[in-house]
This record gives C-alpha cells, structure tokens and sequence, in this order.
C-alpha cells in the first residue's frame, strides 16, 4: 500500500512541479516536529499546515514521515487554502496527549479538526490513536445509556470541506466519536481500518451530519457504538463493502429530538457484513419531530451473530423521559433486500413505527434471518408499518402484499 502511496505522490509531484516550478512538498519535518511520540508537535503542525495552505502550487503536499509518532494537542487545520486541491500524505503516526489537561483552553468537542478546506485528499497508511481509555473511564463505571454522551473530544472532525477524500488511514481508540463529517457535499472514504474495544462507550466510527454525496467504501469498523450514524440533513450517502462489528451497527438517526426537523434520504447501504452487532441496520427516531426519513436501501447485507438486525424505532428514548407525543418523523421507501444470516436473540425484525405517522412502502424481499438459541424460531414484530413483504423468513405479519 505504501509504496502506491508513494508512487502516486511522486507523480502528482513531478506533474505539478513541472507545471509551476515551485516545491510543492511541505514537510512536517522542516517546521519544527520531532515526531518521537513525546515531544508536543502541535505548533509544528500548525505552521506547516500554512504553507501548503498557502502556496500558490497546483498541488501542494503537506508530508507526514513514516516511522515517526506525532504527538498532538487540539489541532483544527483551517482554510480556506489557496488551491483547489490539497493532499495530506498520512504515512507517519499521529497520537492524542495522554492527559485531559491538555485540552485546557480548547473546545473539549474536538482533537484533530479540518474546517473550510476544499479538495483535501488525506492518504496513506498512518494511523490517527487517540488514546481514549483516559476518557471513557469516567463512563465505564456505569453502563452508559445507549444514547447517552460521556464527554470528550471527536478525534477527527472535517467541517465543510466539500470534494473530500480520505483512504488507507488507521483510526484507533478515538476518545468519543472517531471521525465526524459536518456540513461537507461530495466525500469519499475508502480502505479504512478503525477500532476500539467492544466495550468502550461512544466510540462511534464514522458519524456524517448535514452532508450530501458521501461514499464510504470497503473499510472495516469494529468500536464499542455505531460503526455509522447517519443524522440529519444528510441526503446521497453510499455505504459499500463495510465489515462492521463489534459494536452498534448502521444507523440512520437519532432524528426528531426535542421536536426537531430532521430529513435523511437517499442512503444506500450494500455488500456489508455485521460481525456480533448489538443491532444491525437500524432507523432510530423520537416522537415529537417533525420531517422524514426515506428512500433508504439495506441490500445484500449479511449478519453473523448480530443481537437485533432490523430494527425500525420510532419510540427512541435513551433517558426514558418521553411523553407520549402526537408528531412523528415520517418513514417511507424503505427496502431491505436479500438479507441473510443469524442472530442471537430470537427478535430479528422490529418495525415501530410511529402510533400517529406509521412507515409507508415499507419492502422486503428476500430476508432470512434464524435465531442461534437452541430450540428458538426467530419472529418478526411490527406496529403500524406498510408495505410487502416477499419471500422473507420470518414473515413481517401486516407488511403482507
Ligand atoms: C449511490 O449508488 C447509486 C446506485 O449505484 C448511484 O446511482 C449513486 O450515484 C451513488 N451515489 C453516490 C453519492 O455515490
Ligand atoms: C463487497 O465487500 C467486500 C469487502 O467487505 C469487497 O471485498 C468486495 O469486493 C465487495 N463486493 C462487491 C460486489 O462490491
Ligand atoms: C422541515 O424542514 C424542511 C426542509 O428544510 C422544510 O421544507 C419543511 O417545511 C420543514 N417542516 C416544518 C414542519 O417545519
Ligand atoms: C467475527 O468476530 C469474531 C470475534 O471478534 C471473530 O473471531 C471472527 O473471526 C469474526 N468473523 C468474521 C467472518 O469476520
Ligand atoms: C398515545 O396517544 C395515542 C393517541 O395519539 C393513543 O392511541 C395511545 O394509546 C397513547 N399511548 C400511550 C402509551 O399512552
Ligand atoms: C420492538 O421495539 C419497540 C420499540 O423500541 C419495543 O418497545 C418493543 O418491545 C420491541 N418488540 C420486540 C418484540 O422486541
Ligand atoms: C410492493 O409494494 C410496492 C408499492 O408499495 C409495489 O410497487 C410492488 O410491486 C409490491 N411488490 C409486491 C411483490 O407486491
């Protein structure tokens, strides 16, 4: 991987010197950075962030040295940058301060951010440990709610960044969230690997807000939440080739909080397998919104030992504080296609749909999923959901053509 990696930059670098004649290679080396895992190489980073921020090149570089450890505190790399395309050569490592302290003085929400940048590709094999033990041990105590927040910072949060590429990286051990893509259009993540344990709290891998044409392709995510959490504003997001587990599942929601007008559409989840998921695709909203979520497709999705693998929720209520509300997201073209595998408990489907709103076209075609507990059949649940349901195991009962 490395050494494509190292073959397509030195290419883009020839092509683009060859046009401008400047140096389009920035070294994090040449700015200070020690990079021996101790030394805090924040303001090192920060200062070689500008020059290919600023440079005039085609095609500037920002290079991070292999074999090398990175120590960084709160870092947000900001734009908007001089050219329209800018490459983050991730091969060395990055690792978050082993201290809470040393968020003094920043936001708590984020360790590495970039915000306002247009064209950034980030590529390589380096990996981004955000040594997070230190922040989920004031949640382990407790088992958090599901829902629930324990504090600290996103590990690595892109902020309307539009034609966004992000392939090969590692993200381990984030100290909440791994990555956030807020407010960005046209992103594509590709050949990523990022875990944490089973166990640790709020550890979601990839949480994509108010985003549009996202692609997120042939990765691996195994944390202790959702490896993806789709929420509001997001429409065109494609999911293909995740092997997702342990942890939450796929998720669309949560949607409608406090009233909220939340819209997702246009997600397509295909060619993913769930490995020992609590639950698997799931669409999860309160009562009491307001707007939609639709035109969602599970398709050729396989569990192995997931908990609960379908699930529609529209009574999500983590603190189990709700009333009894007359509004309701609207779910509707909902399809789950050729859907196989097994499941630990027997409630493999639960579609809950909203008492005022209902779900609308809801499909399924080729489903079957059987219970591993000995002497169990698996069964279906559902409330006020619409549709068909075609040769599926166990039948939805009222979803029926
Ligand atoms: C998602 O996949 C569909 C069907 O393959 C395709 O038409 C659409 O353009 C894709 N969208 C994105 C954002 O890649
Ligand atoms: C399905 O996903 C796997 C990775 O989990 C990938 O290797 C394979 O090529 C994908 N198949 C298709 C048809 O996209
Ligand atoms: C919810 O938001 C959508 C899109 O922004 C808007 O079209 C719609 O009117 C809003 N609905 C309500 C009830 O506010
Ligand atoms: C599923 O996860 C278990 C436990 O982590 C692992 O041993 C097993 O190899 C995984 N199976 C697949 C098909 O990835
Ligand atoms: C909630 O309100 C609906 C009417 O909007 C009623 O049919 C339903 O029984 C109520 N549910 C509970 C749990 O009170
Ligand atoms: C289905 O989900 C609803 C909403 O979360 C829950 O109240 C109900 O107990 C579940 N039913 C089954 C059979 O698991
Ligand atoms: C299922 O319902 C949709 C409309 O909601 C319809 O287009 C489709 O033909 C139906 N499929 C079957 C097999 O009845």
């Amino acid at each position: 991987m490395e050494l494509i990696f190292s073959v397509f930059i030195t290419i883009l670098y020839v092509l683009t010197r060859g046009a401008s004649g400047a140096t389009n290679l920035f070294n994090v080396m040449d700015y200070g950075a020690v990079g021996d895992g101790k030394t805090d190489d924040s303001a090192a980073f920060s200062k070689a962030w500008k020059s290919p921020c600023n440079s005039p090149s085609r095609n500037p570089i920002l290079v991070i040295p292999a074999s090398k450890i990175f120590l960084l505190k709160p870092v947000t790399f900001s734009g908007p940058c001089k050219s329209t395309s800018i490459h983050v050569l991730m091969s060395g490592n990055i690792v978050a301060p082993d201290s809470k302290s040393a968020w003094k003085g920043y936001h708590l929400d984020m360790w590495l951010a970039f915000t306002n940048v247009n064209g950034l590709t980030i590529i390589g094999s380096g990996t981004i440990n955000g040594r997070g033990a230190i922040w989920w041990s004031e949640c382990s105590s407790y088992r958090v709610p599901e829902g629930g927040t324990c504090k600290g910072p996103t590990a690595l949060t892109f902020y309307r960044c539009n034609g966004l590429v992000l392939k090969g990286t590692k993200h381990i051990n984030s100290q909440r969230n791994h990555i956030a893509i807020f407010n960005c259009k046209d992103v594509t993540f590709s050949n990523l690997h990022i875990s944490a344990p089973k166990t640790s709290p709020n550890t979601d891998g990839i949480d994509i807000a108010s985003s549009s044409n996202v692609r997120i392709l042939n990765s691996f995510i195994g944390t202790g939440d959702d490896c993806i959490a789709i929420s509001s504003g997001s429409s065109h997001i494609n999911i293909t080739g995740i092997a997702c587990g342990p942890g939450h599942g796929i998720s669309v929601g949560s949607l409608g909080a406090h009233g909220g007008n939340d819209t997702v559409e246009e997600v397509h989840v295909r060619n993913c397998t769930f490995n020992e998921t609590m639950t698997g695709v799931r669409i999860k909203t309160w009562q009491g919104g307001v707007g939609y979520a639709r035109k969602i497709l599970f398709e050729k999705i396989k569990f192995i030992r997931a908990d609960n693998p379908i699930i529609i929720d529209q009574y999500y209520c983590p603190g189990g504080h709700c009333k009894n509300e007359t509004s309701g997201i609207k779910i509707s073209d909902v399809s789950y296609r050729y859907i196989t595998g097994t499941s630990t408990t027997d409630k493999v489907i639960n579609l809950s749909c909203d008492q005022n709103v209902g779900c609308t076209n809801i499909q399924l075609y080729y489903v079957h999923i059987i219970s591993t507990v000995p002497g169990k059949k698996a069964y279906s649940f559902s409330f006020n959901a619409h549709g068909n349901c075609t040769h599926t195991k166990p039948v939805v009962k009222g979803l029926q053509p």
